[in-house]
């Protein structure tokens, strides 16, 4: 690591805190001139740093800017081998995450962004990915497994953002299926997955999970055609290196867990947190609308709908509205 990068992981260790420069130098094995420079550095990258005769360096807690150190923070030993890279902009980090692991076929890795200029949303749409305020990251997984068996995958990443949401906010964060993270009744986010499979076997090379999340974008600044359905999460003083690190924990148990294999544990929670649940919507199959009521999500993760002329009907991807909106 650099001197920039073992400065940076120091400072967030210590958050609020004064370092003197002495101590700063001495742990990291240069002059107080050098800590000084490196200093000015991550200033000017934006991170917010005060400087106090015989005091010392301190980095502020309202300083917001996404790094890998500081994730690491917050990281259970376990995830701490992950290998995270922070970009300031990129087109989408699910492209990005896409493009390194076809590089490297082995590794499983973390892409985030502080902003994207060409985020992408589920049924070709785009995700609105505006800088300094949201999240918006791609875990790459190896699960070797076949693609059938990955069905439930965004039901356990859905659960674990709305746990983490709940732990970090006083807010209590629901599911509009499939995966749209809602508060409030306002979408806060969403998940994108994607799979590189194996053509012949079905088997996955690598699963692509994108999570999206609108952390403090003001409702002014939402472009106007989602202007009414979409809201941020406004976690307080709780920093987007503390949200991004709790995910990863949490996701990851859940996904570890051999025990749940068949998500048949979170898959409780997932319908609890479901919205959809009861109530009237319509749906879409080959372009034609329709209207229901949802009765269930079955263990695989579809929804289960009762239609109008009371025939079931299992949908297992699309998008749904509640009817009446
Ligand atoms: C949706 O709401 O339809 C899903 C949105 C998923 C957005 C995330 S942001 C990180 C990752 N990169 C992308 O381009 N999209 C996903």
């Amino acid at each position: 690591m650099s001197l920039i990068n073992n400065l940076l992981s120091i400072l967030e260790q210590n958050r609020n805190t004064y370092i003197s420069g002495q101590e700063l130098a001495e742990k990291l094995g240069v002059s107080r001139t050098g800590i000084w420079k490196a200093i000015k550095r991550l200033e000017e990258d934006g991170y917010m740093i005060t400087g106090v005769n015989n005091k010392g360096y301190m980095l502020s807690g309202q300083s917001d800017l996404i790094s890998a150190e500081g994730i690491s923070i917050y990281l259970d030993e376990v995830n701490k081998k992950y290998p995270i890279e922070v970009f300031k902009s990129v087109d989408s980090t699910n492209t990005m995450a896409k493009k390194l692991s076809l590089e490297d076929k082995k590794s499983e890795l973390i892409i985030i962004a502080d902003e994207q200029t060409a985020g992408r949303g589920r049924m070709g749409r785009n995700f609105f990915s505006p800088p300094k305020t949201g999240i918006y990251m791609s875990l790459v997984l190896r699960p070797n497994r076949h693609i059938s068996e990955l069905a439930t995958i965004t039901v356990k990443v859905c659960v674990a953002i709305c746990r983490v949401i709940d732990r970090l906010t006083n807010l209590r964060a629901e599911i509009k299926w499939v995966n749209d993270i809602y508060i409030n009744g306002k979408k806060v986010g969403g998940i994108l997955t994607e799979a590189v499979t194996d053509f012949e076997s079905g088997m996955v090379e690598s699963v692509i999970i994108g999570i999206g999340l609108n952390i403090k974008t003001e409702d002014d600044d939402f472009p106007s055609e989602i202007s009414s359905v979409a809201g941020s999460i406004f976690p307080g003083n709780v920093t987007r290196n503390e949200i991004i690190g709790e995910i990863i924990n949490e996701f990851m148990q859940i996904y570890l867990d051999v025990d749940n294999d068949d998500a048949s544990l979170v898959m409780g929670e997932y319908k609890e947190r479901c919205f959809l649940l009861g109530r009237n919507i319509n749906y879409y199959i080959s372009g034609k609308k329709f209207e229901g009521e949802v009765v269930d999500i079955n263990d695989l993760g579809n929804l289960v709908i009762v239609n109008v002329t009371g025939e079931k009907v299992i949908l297992n991807s699309g998008e749904v509205t509640l009817s009446g909106n």
